[in-house]
């Protein structure tokens, strides 16, 4: 097993054996030096246009990726040993009362992707984030998995509809978009026993 730079032990994901393969795709939790390869992409505004961060130079991306929070939530997926695309995993507490909330901590994960463009259309991301979800539910035994996006990347919220997540929200002009303003969301959700009837 790969052991990143990462607190291995603060990340659920340490409990898992990397890495995961899909029929053309391999996915391994990252590494430090993913940050170039990943930068060679999300470098790109049509990648980052959607993105939380767009920084401008790789030392400043590459400060953000190695930060062990940052790397411990980050898997890279592979095609034949090149990186195309990452997936993040982040792993939430659902919202709960006081009195149950310790029942509610950590079963929940939002979920995040970005494809290097030269590969775009070909089904990778649908491939690598079902099996993200899939790693989710039966690997680590989460409730709920979540993901976010301007409701403008439809890209993203048709590869969300793809591997069968439930639009929940629509938000109305509450995302500020660093040249666009204020945009709407989009939050889609997608439960275990969804998942597991649908199988
Ligand atoms: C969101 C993103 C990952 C989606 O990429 P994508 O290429 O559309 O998704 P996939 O790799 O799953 O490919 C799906 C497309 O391939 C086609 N396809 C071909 N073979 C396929 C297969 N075997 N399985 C599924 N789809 C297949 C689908 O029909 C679809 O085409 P369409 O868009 O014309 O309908 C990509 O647009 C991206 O990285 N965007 C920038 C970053 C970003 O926005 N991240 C999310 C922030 S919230």
């Amino acid at each position: 097993m790969l052991v990143p730079v990462a607190d291995s032990a603060k990340s659920p994901l340490s409990s898992l054996t990397w890495p995961v393969r899909t029929e053309r795709l391999e996915i391994r939790w990252a590494t430090p030096p993913d940050a170039e390869a990943t930068w060679r992409y999300r470098r790109l505004e049509a990648v980052n246009r959607w993105l939380t961060r767009a920084p401008a130079t790789l030392e400043a991306y590459r400060a953000h990726f190695e930060d062990p929070e940052s790397l411990a939530k980050t898997l890279v997926v592979e095609r034949g040993g090149e990186v195309i695309g990452d997936l993040m995993v982040s792993l939430e507490d659902a919202w709960a009362q006081v009195e149950v909330a310790e029942r509610a901590r950590g079963v929940q994960a939002e979920l995040g992707w970005a494809l290097h463009p030269d590969h775009a259309g070909r089904g990778y991301a649908t491939e690598a984030v079902r099996e993200l979800v899939r790693l989710c539910f039966e690997d680590l035994g989460l409730r709920r998995v979540t993901a976010n996006c301007f409701a403008d990347n439809e890209a993203s919220w048709r590869l969300m509809e793809r591997v069968g997540m439930r639009r929940e929200l629509h938000t109305v002009r509450e995302s500020l978009h660093r040249s666009e303003g204020w945009l709407d969301g989009m939050g889609y959700a997608l439960l275990a026993d969804e998942w597991r009837a649908r199988r």
